[in-house]
């Protein structure tokens, strides 16, 4: 559920008209729902009521601060995966001990950083990154807490572009080394051992993968615990899918993730922490742009819009469906007509849905990307010369800028031509 509804016959984020956002900020623009955030984060929180538990939002779906700056507030973790993102943590007011640092690639500045600020853990991936660690915790007198990643090898029946649990993927240490990669983090200076962690894949509609990998871990949790290793905190990762189609088949509830995470790890006596990003971000958040033509093409009429793939890459890098809706509603049994729907960067990859059935759309018309909120703004980019759209938050009736467009001068003027050209 979300808070994108029509109302009066034009589709509003919570109380605000998007047309009235179309008239303040131009289009296109992503706007993002705080009762949506809330509502998202909040399920989460509910399944796993009884645990001892923490929810680490993975800000990499949707770093916005005002986004995580909402979150946070509701008493949520953070997930992060660079510097970059560790000190928005902070900016956003996160306390270090509520922040989890993942990712295959952490510099030594980057953990210097982290255990400088303050930080709750590491999920370490590899015995190289293991040996780095520790010797950056040692050379500043601390102490770092890790997980290793441990990759189970099951098969997250998602996009192969985001799975992650499967041996030929670059993450985590095989399951079956664990116990001697554990065995050498008990032997390093500055290392403290205090979990494991596992993160299989994003976009998961099936809990059948979550379970056999989390089996996997309650029962290497019991082996380590014989060899000695006081395993106390297991971080289940993210990857819990949302209904993108939303005629098709919807993945399982939160309240169904939690259930499964009672069921397999529930008795261990361990903190459970998890790292939802798209199930938080991703319904909370629309893409909205104006139709600019409509072109008669051969066979096939194109909708050409304003907004293109470097504002929303997900289509063109995944063949990812995204709803696109009218935000004046259609009359009730309307004739739908089918459109390619395309942005306006010079490569035919720049098609965000091909025979789409959509009502007649003229020029100048508003049209909604649903779940954009989550992977959006975030891997966009200003290919084409294209500025960065802007980020509106709404909170009821409240509307606010988040992120203002660059002007042409500021992105020009972030490079710099040598004297010598
Ligand atoms: N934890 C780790 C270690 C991750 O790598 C990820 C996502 C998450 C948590 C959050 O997963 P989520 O709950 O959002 O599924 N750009 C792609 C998605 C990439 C996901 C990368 N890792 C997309 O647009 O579909």
């Amino acid at each position: 559920m979300d808070h994108f509804l029509y109302k009066d016959g034009v589709l509003h984020a919570e109380d605000v008209p998007l047309p009235q956002i179309a008239a303040e900020v131009g289009t296109p623009f992503y706007v993002y729902s705080c009762a949506t955030l809330t509502r998202h984060f909040h399920l989460f929180e509910e399944a796993l009521t009884g645990l001892d538990h923490l929810v680490c939002y993975a800000m990499k779906a949707n770093s916005n601060q005002a986004v995580i700056a909402h979150l946070a507030g509701l008493g949520a973790g953070m997930d992060v995966v660079s510097g970059g993102e560790y000190l928005r943590a902070k900016a956003a007011g996160v306390p270090g001990e509520r922040i989890v640092f993942s990712g295959v690639g952490k510099t030594r500045d980057e953990m210097r950083m982290a255990l400088t600020g303050g930080i709750r853990q590491f999920n370490v991936e590899s015995e190289p990154e293991l040996t780095a660690l520790s010797e950056v915790a040692s050379s500043l007198g601390l102490t770092a807490p890790i997980t290793v990643r441990v990759n189970p090898d099951v098969d997250a029946r998602t996009h192969e572009k985001i799975a992650t649990g499967k041996s030929e993927n670059k993450f985590g240490i095989p399951i079956a080394r664990a116990p001697e990669v554990y065995a050498m983090a008990a032997s390093l200076p500055g290392i403290e051992v205090i979990g494991i962690d596992v993160h299989i894949g994003s976009q998961l509609t099936d809990l059948e993968p979550f379970r056999l990998a989390y089996e996997k871990v309650r029962d290497l949790t019991l082996r380590l615990r014989t060899e000695g290793h006081d395993i106390r905190r297991l971080d289940l990762g993210g990857g819990l899918g949302i209904p993108y189609e939303r005629s098709n088949t919807a993945p399982p509830l939160p309240t169904e993730y939690g259930a499964l995470i009672r069921e397999v790890v529930g008795d261990l006596g361990v903190e459970v922490e998890i790292e939802p990003g798209r199930l938080i971000a991703g319904n909370a958040g629309l893409l909205v742009a104006s139709v600019l033509y409509v072109k008669e093409g051969e066979g096939r009429d194109f909708l050409i819009l304003d907004a293109a793939m470097n504002d929303l890459i997900r289509p063109a890098m995944y063949g990812a469906w995204h709803d696109i809706v009218p935000v004046v509603e259609p009359a009730p049994g309307l004739e739908q007509r089918p459109y390619d729907i395309v942005g306006p960067v010079c490569e035919s990859g720049d098609t965000f849905a091909k025979q789409r059935q959509m009502p007649t759309i003229s020029p100048g018309n508003l049209v909604a990307f649903r779940s954009a909120g989550a992977y959006g703004a975030v891997m966009s980019s200003e290919y084409n010369t294209r500025p960065l759209i802007p980020e509106v938050l709404v909170k009821d009736d409240q509307m606010a800028v988040i992120r203002a467009r660059p002007t042409f001068d500021e992105i020009i003027n972030r490079d710099t031509v040598p004297a010598w050209v």
